[in-house]
């Protein structure tokens, strides 16, 4: 089930960026993120079922299955990350996350959509390409990997262009 993002999700979505993400978004900055007026951002819940039974610190986070955050200031939106638990990858939870913040835009006359991702994350790639988004520049070395530098390719939808 997919609902808007909660103060109270701010925990669990810090602890899942730090495993996604080598600079990762801390539960500070998610919490001032989300106080924010043109903030929009969703998350994916597990199945109380399919939720460990345990209370280990790890396990607090478990009804996470996956998180999208974005900006929407009038027409434009940018989405600034999106992230699925590691054990629930390739299961779709990312592109409903990608339908439901599609289906507010609309709601709201979104008409161009910007990110950011890295050259190398193909994963991310294939998903905003089904989506209709098409590179439009790229910034060198904009993350770091380690001791290694990866572009960043900017990416934008335009509500003219492809729409799934
Ligand atoms: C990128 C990410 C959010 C995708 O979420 P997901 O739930 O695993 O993706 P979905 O199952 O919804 O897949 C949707 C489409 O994305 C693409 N995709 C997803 N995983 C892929 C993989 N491992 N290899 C190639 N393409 C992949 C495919 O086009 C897929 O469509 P298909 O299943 O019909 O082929 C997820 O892999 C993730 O959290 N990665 C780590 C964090 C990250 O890199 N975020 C993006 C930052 S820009």
């Amino acid at each position: 089930m997919i609902r808007r993002i909660a103060p109270v999700d701010c925990d669990a979505i810090a602890a899942l960026e730090a495993r996604l993400f080598a600079t990762a978004l801390d539960q500070a900055r998610l919490m001032a993120l989300q106080a924010n007026p043109v903030f929009c951002g969703f998350v994916d819940l597990v199945p109380e079922q399919d939720q460990p039974q345990s209370t280990s610190a790890d396990d607090l986070a478990s009804y996470l299955g996956g998180y999208l955050l974005a900006m929407m200031i009038d027409d434009e939106a940018e989405i600034l990350s999106i992230g699925v638990t590691p054990d629930r990858q390739r299961q779709g939870v990312g592109k409903l996350l990608l339908q439901h913040f599609f289906e507010h835009g609309t709601s709201q006359n979104m008409t161009r959509v910007v990110l950011e991702v890295a050259e190398d994350n193909v994963p991310a790639l294939g998903l905003y390409r089904d989506f209709g988004f098409a590179a439009f520049g790229r910034r060198k070395g904009y993350y770091k990997q380690g001791n290694q530098k990866i572009d960043a390719i900017m990416m934008k939808w335009c509500r003219a262009e492809a729409f799934p």
